[in-house]
């Protein structure tokens, strides 16, 4: 009698165990297929990239930037009030400078017409592999890099993270860089490789404001080892503002063309073919 008792006992604890794991799963399931909503909206037409991305054209007024409190009754810019001198905005094509065509992988497979933004779309391996929903798609503190000190070139080895960065300071109004695109090799899954341009204002310890574009070799963030065009913007020294690409409101893309975050193709070779991409941002006086 005695033995039977305990082991209902047993049975019963450990079926609340397994509830409350269950309802843990669901709801975590629940929160990613929200998360997933919220980034992949609905597409005209989607295209399947060679490696293996889907890219929706979405309509440019449908896209996640909105959502953002400031960008409640924005109205879409499609060209910019404003360019800087020498560069004609028309001209100003996707192609690299000695003008060989760069392009991106998924081109291959079609494009997304007029008035229409190419979207990476986010699969649900790529919330789990971040550490939570919440740091998808944001820089862990770890990718952060401290402020550059007193010379102009700095080679700087911060804990494994190790980077060369040529700088200027001053009031600027726009910037300019081209890169060679490299795909350099990734020894394990959480490093990352990158070439980008860095604009920085305010200060580290409270309200820097940060626009980032380039490119990037990241298997956390997009699940393998292709270099991809990418862009991240933060308002608050990384903390709770900002993402990579289209990850979170903010962004407005006006480009039909170019999915942030999508495989770039072709990738420069030893002793053969050298491709760039040039990326300018500038300050739109309105
Ligand atoms: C950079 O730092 C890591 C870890 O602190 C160290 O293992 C590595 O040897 C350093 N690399 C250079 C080039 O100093
Ligand atoms: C990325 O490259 C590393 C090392 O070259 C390899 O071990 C890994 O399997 C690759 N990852 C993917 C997703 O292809």
């Amino acid at each position: 009698m005695m033995t039977v008792n305990m082991f209902s006992r047993f049975v019963v604890v450990l079926c609340v165990v397994v509830a409350a794991r269950v309802s843990y799963a669901v709801r975590h399931e629940f929160e990613i297929v929200t998360h997933l909503n919220r980034l992949n909206k609905p597409s005209m037409k989607s295209i399947k990239s060679p490696d293996g991305d889907i890219i929706d054209c979405v309509h440019i007024s449908q896209q996640a930037a909105f959502e953002h409190p400031s960008l409640k009754n924005h109205k879409i810019q499609m060209r910019p009030s404003y360019h800087p001198e020498g560069n004609n905005f028309e001209s100003m094509k996707v192609s690299s400078q000695n003008h060989q065509t760069i392009t991106q992988l998924w081109h291959s497979n079609g494009k997304c017409e007029k008035g229409t933004i190419p979207i990476r779309r986010t699969k649900k391996e790529d919330i789990l592999r971040a550490s939570s929903i919440k740091k998808y798609g944001k820089k862990s503190s770890l990718h952060t890099v401290a402020q550059p000190n007193s010379v102009d070139l700095d080679l700087i080895n911060q804990s494994g993270h190790q980077h060369a960065i040529a700088y200027v300071e001053g009031e600027f109004y726009g910037v300019k860089a081209t890169m060679n695109v490299w795909d350099p090799q990734i020894q394990q899954s959480n490093e990352f490789s990158l070439s980008q341009i860095w604009l920085l204002g305010g200060s580290f310890a409270s309200d820097l404001n940060s626009i980032e574009a380039g490119w990037q070799v990241s298997p956390d963030l997009y699940g393998d080892n292709n270099t991809r065009f990418f862009t991240y913007w933060t308002s608050d020294a990384y903390q709770a503002t900002g993402c990579y690409n289209l990850l979170c409101s903010g962004f407005v893309q006006i480009n039909n063309e170019i999915a942030l975050g999508a495989s770039i193709s072709p990738i420069s070779k030893y002793h053969g073919s050298q491709y760039d991409i040039s990326v300018l941002i500038w300050k739109v006086c309105s």
